[in-house]
């Protein structure tokens, strides 16, 4: 029997699916001991849960006998390694999260500790939600509606034409499962779409030139740090749309805040920032071409079903010695 714990609340009617994956399976599950969920598929929980000493033993015991882990507690680096030593039989954790390389990296493991767990992001599970969310972006901004809640607020009743989707150019950087499902949408709208991989890197600052609108769905690495620095910027179309679902440290910050507040740039939605939360000071509060969310875009009541769909396919790909989906690689940690 392979045991299995689920270190994340989840519904009961999802842990029940997990039992019907296969026999071999032994699924712990004790809601009582995870942090109650604030809304539907929250994998935090409430900040100010903390378990009792007796439930912080009984955690133990369940984490030391685990040959897998489904969600890790808190989701903190700390926590990670936290339950990496006390796990010593684990095998496979499944993480929540598509970023999830970057607390794996964080939390310090030992190269033994990598060899022996093979970790697997939850890449995929938010690219519905963040694709919807880029063309949301997209479309605010190219129907202005900035102006469409300023002219409502004052009552305005004026005529302009608006601008279209069809026959503009959408760069994709980070053609991941995020990136692919925005180039799949962006088609749709009739939009010309290019893309560009981990290969294609070097391609980034010539063809933002001929982009009107740039969703960045990248992950952050050693290499994506401020990839997109003041001169990719500086490259970028007079007018264009810029957004970024990935992560904000990808982005120089500052040089973004200045093409949008000079009106280069027609505007920025942003759901991820460079500091999270977004410093009360920050310049991009004020502006009023940018959209904000704050890291909330993949959000989705359906997250939960999605990463148990993609958990359970693992299953049995783990019981069948296969290769994971979305399996970490521990040298670049994506
Ligand atoms: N806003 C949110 O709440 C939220 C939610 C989920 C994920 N995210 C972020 O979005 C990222 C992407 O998610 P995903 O599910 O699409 O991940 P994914 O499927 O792992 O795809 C990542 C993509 O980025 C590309 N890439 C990596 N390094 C690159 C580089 N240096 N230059 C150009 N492209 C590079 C990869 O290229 P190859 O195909 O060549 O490997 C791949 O196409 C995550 O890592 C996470 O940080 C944010």
């Amino acid at each position: 029997m392979v045991r299995v714990v689920i270190a994340t609340p989840l519904e009961p009617e999802l842990v029940d699916r997990l039992r019907r994956v296969d026999d071999r399976l032994d699924i712990a599950f004790e809601p009582e001991l995870l942090p109650p969920p604030r809304y539907p598929s929250d994998h935090v929980g409430e900040l100010d849960f903390e378990r009792t000493p007796d439930q912080e033993q009984r955690f133990a015991e369940l984490i030391a006998d685990a040959e897998v882990v489904l969600g890790f507690p808190r989701e903190s680096p700390r926590r990670l390694a936290w339950l990496v030593r006390h796990a010593p039989k684990l095998r496979f954790l499944q993480c929540m999260y598509a970023g999830a390389g970057q607390q794996i990296r964080a939390a310090e493991l030992t190269d033994d500790e990598l060899g022996r767990i093979a970790f697997a992001s939850g890449s995929g599970v938010h690219a519905t939600p963040l694709a919807e969310w880029s063309l949301f972006g997209i479309l605010a901004l190219t129907k202005d509606l900035p102006r469409l809640l300023r002219d409502k607020s004052a009552r305005r009743w004026d005529h302009y034409p608006v601008d279209e989707l069809p026959g503009k150019t959408l760069l994709v950087v980070g053609l991941g499962e995020i990136g692919r499902e925005v180039a799949r949408l962006g088609e749709a709208f009739g939009m010309h779409v290019t893309g560009v991989r981990r290969s294609e890197t070097h391609r980034i600052p010539e063809l933002v030139r001929d982009a009107d609108a740039i969703v960045v769905a990248l992950p952050l690495t050693d290499e994506t740090r401020g990839l997109i620095d003041r001169e990719t910027i500086a490259a970028m179309r007079e007018g264009a749309i810029f957004v970024n679902v990935g992560r904000g440290a990808v982005i120089d910050e500052e040089a973004l805040i200045d093409a949008l507040g000079s009106r280069k740039l027609r505007g920025a939605a942003l759901d991820v920032f460079a500091e999270e939360p977004l410093p009360k000071s920050s310049p991009l509060w004020e502006l009023d071409n940018v959209i904000i969310s704050p890291h909330t875009a993949a959000l989705s009541v359906k997250e939960n079903e999605r990463i148990v769909e993609l958990f359970a396919e693992n299953l049995r790909r783990y019981l069948a010695g296969g290769e994971l989906i979305s399996r970490v690689r521990t040298n670049v940690f994506y």
